[in-house]
């Protein structure tokens, strides 16, 4: 009898709730909880891609659910199934790497570490000629990344609980991300005035797109700086706007780029439309949403980034007003995601145009 295999979307511990909700309103599709950051689906189903989701971070491909009894046996089982794999990876000489992974500084972590090791110590005995094809995660960024026809292979390991793990062996640019768990963390820079610098670096990843060198932007909600910081590393002009102190680094670059205002950032309008309007005003979810509207509707800046504060209690209407929003505008790129640096809250991003080169070259022809 064949193993039953499912597929397993994960997101950040205790969003799994909001992940079920989103399929089932947006797709149609109805999947089950496991644990508090996955949801299985039927493996038939046809499922969006991650990057079109709001709450999906990986994907586990025709993954089986195996009882963790001991490290030994758990090993046992995932070397035969390699075995039968390794005939196919062999023959078409793929690379392949592991993530074995468990959420945040859950206590699985460190046994899915153990079995990680003990995985990789099987496979170098028993499947040598697998293990030469072996190659690490960071590796795999590089190699897998860029060739949507790669034929390598990702195994995934992934251990909701001490007790129990999901196994996941599947073609690399099958639809999962290639960062474990689908986290891509983002590095903190010296001098940063706070650490969601960091989710303004992830969102511009996510949007596939940053200021350019010279470009205008508005900073919303600005103190004490972090989102301003970001926006002037990455060549930006800021004005920034906030009632609060900036704490920005005592630097030239600063100095020359930052204008403080001093003013509500609910109402405010710049004397003419800017490149980027970024946006984490600590201000209910529904006034973020209005001011994201006045700004699209009145064409004031060609790309954004705002960051909406989930309600504790029934966010996905707030989450289907966002995207209701962000429908109504025929941009080059809207979307809505919950980034590895939110919390209770998601990024909502876009940009007019889809080529930065363009963008900037095609507005500056018209002064
Ligand atoms: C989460 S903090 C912003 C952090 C900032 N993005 C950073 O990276 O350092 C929220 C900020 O929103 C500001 N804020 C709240 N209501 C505002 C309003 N109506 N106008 C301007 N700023 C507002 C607060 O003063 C606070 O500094």
């Amino acid at each position: 009898m064949s193993t039953p295999k499912h597929q397993l979307v994960l997101t950040r511990p205790g969003f799994a709730g909001l992940l079920v909700q989103e399929f089932q309103d947006l797709w149609q599709l109805f999947g089950k909880p496991v644990g508090t950051a996955a949801v299985a689906f039927d493996e038939h189903e046809v499922l969006p891609a991650l990057d079109a989701t709001v709450f999906g971070r990986q994907y586990l491909p025709r993954a089986t659910c195996l009882q963790i009894e001991s490290i030994e046996q758990v090993v046992g089982v995932i070397v035969k199934r390699l075995e039968t794999l390794s005939n196919r990876a062999n023959r078409h000489a793929a690379k392949w790497t592991l993530h074995a992974f468990a959420q945040d500084d859950d206590p699985a972590l460190q046994l899915a570490g153990k079995i990680e090791k003990a995985l990789l110590a099987a496979v170098r005995q028993r499947l040598p000629r697998l293990f030469q094809r072996f190659i690490t995660p960071v590796q795999a960024q590089s190699e897998f990344v860029g060739s949507p026809g790669s034929s390598g292979m990702l195994v995934q390991i992934y251990l909701p609980s001490l007790t129990e793990l999901w196994f996941s062996a599947a073609g690399a640019s099958s639809g999962p991300s290639i960062f474990i768990a689908g986290n891509q963390r983002m590095r903190h820079f010296p001098g940063a005035p706070s650490r969601s610098s960091s989710k303004l670096e992830e969102a511009f990843v996510a949007l596939g797109r940053s200021p350019k060198a010279g470009e205008i932007a508005v900073d919303l909600g600005a103190a004490p700086g972090g989102w301003t910081f970001t926006l002037v590393r990455h060549g930006a002009t800021v004005t920034a706007v906030d009632h609060g102190a900036l704490m920005l680094p005592k630097d030239k670059k600063f100095n020359e780029r930052v204008i403080h205002l001093l003013a509500n950032g609910l109402t405010y309008k710049p004397p003419v439309a800017v490149d980027w309007v970024t946006c984490d005003m600590l201000v209910g979810s529904l006034e973020t949403l209005r001011v994201l509207e006045r700004w699209l509707e009145d064409g004031l800046a060609r790309n954004f980034v705002f960051n909406v504060k989930l309600p504790q209690a029934q966010p996905w209407p707030v989450i289907k007003e966002a995207l209701s929003l962000l429908s109504r505008y025929p941009w080059a790129v809207m979307k809505a995601k919950h980034l590895y640096h939110d919390r209770q809250e998601i990024t909502l991003m876009g940009c007019v145009l889809g080529n930065s080169t363009e963008a900037t070259s095609e507005e500056k022809s018209k002064h």
